[in-house]
């Protein structure tokens, strides 16, 4: 039997050899469409490429593209379980011409790989055209000898393809196995048509035209092909089974889920083991395509899938989370195809268990109150909305949930009820909301966010797609259009802009799209927490509340941003390493070239605690571990570990940070909602700028990190050279250099005092003052300008003993301040207080005091102008003195 896995390569390899260009499958978040959920059909990537907007380097393509048909337009999550062909996830088989075949070469390609590289029986292939299509018709029947009755014509829709309102479009050509008469059905047209007996496997779709808003307005450059074959049904039919469930993989996966649960696999349960295999193959793709479970979007969608399995795995009668128990069953079943899920198999796993613990906690209690609810319904009746509604709100049951829940009884739920419970839970909220203070935006972002809730951020894993205008506002009043000059703020439905928040800083970029817009984001803030507001200017072109545009952040900017915020987690690490577990982040900001933290400690960082914390980090930075994000309650993450900030609100949910080498737990692990760099080494090299108090208790380092850092470090360099310049010498001398040059100062400045005393003092040359006679005793007085204080008393000393018997009185003149010293020789203190003949010359100073000895006295005033009139009164007190005694 050919497995599943054979069947995609021989598909791929057989169009290979045909000269078709392998492409791998795109994510499954669309690049280039913001109205569609998920990709849903293999030409989806591809759609510029057909229109003409996007060059490839091949003009023939084949794939195995990744669809999810959940939310959104297409959706066939109430489905699956119950039928043997609906999924949530499949793989379209596909091969595609841009302009190069058409028609005849792609029914030749097709024909020939089912009937002879596959085998199948012609006799039990037709095909559908559109009705008009004679060319198909003919050359159905010159390629594969198909007699009219098996080229059904059809008018309908079904025989024209396209993909949305907007985009290629074309008539196409749709092949059918027939899986013989003992299956009830009718050939595709009849009025049992839906019956199992003719099964479309393939669809080529002769793609010729564009549409716009569902009409068709023009031709497409070259006509086209794109085609469409579901890998499972394909398998389906190549290994013998009608069920897609009976195929290989999903069989596997199935009898996974019977293992583990203890239940067979085919019995009463098997819709739940379809549920389950079905659901877990889209949550893993999804996850691993960045999807994580939310309250809206496509976190949503991902959310009821995976809840919707869980409570099948409730049914079964498991006791203990289930899903991730599978997924290394699916990783061995379709790894090797899509690589991104063994890359992503630990995150898939910890997210399944997380989001399975989480809501067994409310999936009994929910229940019971269903039964409750239902306990005397009967076939055919409603469930009022309002008890859905509690089942969402309380239980969290997502809406399709309850009516899969109620299907096996016949019974349905009330929309419009549940809608309108969901509507007055809005208007409270809005009533609660205390707001920013600003009345008229504050109603302006819910206005906006109740018609196009809220923004659906793009930006973790991207940093550019499409987005939806869903509102432009202008002077704080919403307007339909913007042109250049306007200054506005534009609103889409998903974007890969980060809005302000966390101290993080906004993204900036630009606004575009073919008919030449082209608007400048300068800033992106975040209101009511859930809309992003880009603030920009619109330059060249014109836009409008419906356009689909081009969002572009600026990616060096952010880079430099993620490079900022995960180093702030390092610190964060790094500071309670050191300090210890008192430290606590106060505050951050995240801007692109610089970043602060604000943590609590009672001290400044001694230079050693700033060196060691930079190495600590720069040693994380270098070891390059990958970032890993998770999804968990506050709660889970921080019984985990995690650091959250105190009297922070947290939602349900948090993303979880988990940064640098693991050995307990990583490094450093972070509740955050920011934008980080994917392994630690994009940040380079981390350096601490400065370091100071905000407040008591509160210190404050600003830090750079990367180009930044280097280029801090290199004008620091600079400085260090120009100084080396300047002394003539080496860098490494200069620390030596610049010592020496102290001393030599201090030795200089102590040189200069002593000389400026000896000339004062008339040595070295100088010539002293002569004593004079002032009433009879022999009185030197001088004023000296800039000697040193302290050289005073010396002076004083060697004054006396040049006169032998007599009062000295020196003023030492610096800076504009004066010091006076007198002396009294021995012979003299009887008749002579030094004390009382300096404060005299203190007054004079206009200063206070002065004191000492009889023999010697010292005293200092501010008026270092007055010197003379210092020595004055000196002068005077000894005269008067001298009269007295
Ligand atoms: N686009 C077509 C489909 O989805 C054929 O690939 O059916």
């Amino acid at each position: 039997m050919i497995s599943t896995n054979d069947i995609r390569r021989s598909f791929l390899d057989y169009f290979a050899s045909e000269g078709h260009t392998k492409v791998p499958s795109a994510p499954l978040v669309p690049q280039n469409d913001p109205t569609l959920m998920f990709v849903n059909a293999g030409m989806v990537p591809f759609k510029n490429v057909f229109t003409g907007a996007e060059k490839r380097d091949y003009s023939t393509a084949t794939s195995a593209q990744k669809c999810v048909r959940a939310g959104g337009k297409h959706n066939d999550l109430d489905n699956v379980g119950y039928t043997a062909r609906h999924h949530t996830f499949f793989e379209m088989l596909g091969n595609f011409s841009f302009g190069d075949y058409f028609k005849d070469r792609a029914i030749e390609l097709s024909w020939n790989l089912l009937t002879k590289e596959w085998g199948i029986d012609p006799d039990r292939l037709l095909v559908t055209i559109y009705h008009d299509d004679d060319q198909a018709a003919e050359i159905w029947k010159r390629v594969a000898g198909l007699p009219d009755d098996r080229i059904i014509r059809i008018a309908t829709s079904d025989n024209f393809w396209s993909m949305g309102d907007d985009g290629p479009c074309g008539p196409c050509s749709e092949i059918f196995y027939d899986h013989g008469p003992e299956i009830p059905g009718g050939p595709p047209g009849s009025p049992d048509e839906d019956g199992d007996r003719f099964i479309e496997i393939w669809n080529l779709v002769f793609m010729q035209y564009v549409q716009e808003g569902g009409k068709i307005v023009g031709d497409l450059p070259k006509p086209s092909i794109d085609t469409g074959m579901g890998l499972e049904r394909i398998a389906a039919l190549l290994q013998g089974k009608h069920d897609n469930y009976d195929t290989d993989t999903f069989r596997t996966l199935i009898e996974e889920s019977a293992m583990l649960t203890g239940t067979s696999a085919d019995g009463e349960h098997k819709a739940s083991h379809r549920v389950i295999a079905d659901h877990l193959r889209s949550s893993g793709f999804l996850v691993a395509d960045g999807v994580l479970p939310a309250n809206e979007g496509r976190g949503y969608v991902l959310r009821r899938i995976m809840r919707r399995a869980m409570r099948h795995a409730h049914l079964l009668g498991a006791k203990e989370p289930l899903m991730h128990r599978m997924v290394p069953s699916l990783v061995a079943e379709m790894g090797n195809a899509y690589p991104e899920l063994v890359r992503a198999q630990a995150l898939i796993e910890a997210t399944l268990l997380q989001e399975e613990a989480r809501f067994r906690q409310t999936l009994d209690k929910g229940l019971k109150l269903l039964d409750e609810a239902t306990a005397d319904m009967a076939k055919g009746d409603t469930l009022p909305g309002e008890t859905a509604f509690k089942l969402y709100d309380t239980y969290g049951f997502p809406y399709d949930l309850t009516e899969d829940a109620l299907r096996s009884q016949g019974l349905s739920v009330d929309r419009a009820g549940f809608d309108a419970a969901m509507a007055e839970q809005k208007r409270a909220a809005r009533a609660a909301w205390k707001g920013s203070g600003e009345q008229a935006s504050d109603e302006i972002w819910f206005d906006i966010a109740d018609e196009a809730g809220s923004t659906e951020f793009i930006g973790y894993t991207g940093t550019e797609g499409e987005g939806q205008v869903v509102a432009i506002v202008k002077n704080k009043a919403r307007v339909d259009s913007a042109k250049a000059g306007d200054e506005v703020v534009v609103l889409t439905n998903q974007t890969p802009f980060y809005g302000e928040s966390g101290g993080q800083v906004g993204d900036a970029g630009t606004i575009g799209n073919d008919g030449g817009l082209r608007a400048v984001v300068s800033d992106t803030s975040k209101p009511l927490g859930r809309l992003h507001a880009h603030h920009a200017r619109v330059e060249t072109g014109e836009i409008k509340v419906g356009d689909t545009v081009h969002l572009a952040i600026d990616v060096d900017r952010r880079d430099r941003i993620r490079a900022n915020h995960s180093a702030t987690h390092l610190l964060h690490a790094a500071l309670r390493n050191r300090l210890g577990e008192h430290v606590t982040q106060k505050g951050s900001l995240v801007a692109p070239d610089r970043f602060r933290f604000d943590f609590s400690h009672p001290s400044a960082l001694s230079a050693e605690d700033i060196a060691a914390i930079e190495a600590e980090v720069n040693a994380q930075i270098r070891h390059n571990d990958e970032v890993t994000t998770r999804l968990m309650t506050p709660d889970d993450a921080i019984a985990a570990g995690a650091m959250a900030l105190f009297g922070e609100k947290y939602g349900d949910e948090v993303r979880v940070l988990s940064m640098g080498a693991a050995t307990e737990k990583s490094y450093s692990v972070e509740l955050c909602g920011g934008t980080h760099v994917r392994a630690l080494g994009d940040i380079a090299l981390f350096k601490i700028v400065s370091e100071s108090a905000v407040s008591s208790g509160v210190r404050r380092i600003e830090a750079l990190t990367g180009e930044a850092a280097r280029q801090w470090l290199n004008a620091r360099e600079d400085r260090l050279r120009e100084a080396a310049a300047t002394l003539k010498a080496t860098p490494e001398d200069v620390p030596a250099r610049v010592a020496s040059l102290i001393e030599d100062r201090r030795k200089l400045e102590r040189e200069l005092a002593e000389a400026k005393k000896a000339l004062a003092l008339g040595g070295g040359g100088g010539q002293a003052a002569g004593p004079e006679d002032v009433a009879g005793v022999k009185f030197v007085g001088q004023v000296l300008d800039g000697l040193d204080p302290k050289a005073l008393r010396g002076a004083i000393d060697e004054q006396k003993n040049r006169v032998g018997s007599g009062v000295v009185a020196l003023v030492a003149v610096n800076d504009g301040r004066a010091s006076v010293a007198v002396g009294v020789t021995d012979d003299l203190t009887g008749t002579h207080n030094a004390v009382d003949l300096v404060r005299a010359g203190v007054e004079a100073l206009g200063g206070k005091g002065g004191g000492g000895r009889p023999d010697m006295a010292q005293g200092g005033g501010p008026d270092g102008a007055k010197g003379e009139a210092a020595l004055d009164a000196i002068r005077d007190t000894l005269a008067k003195a001298k009269a007295a005694a």
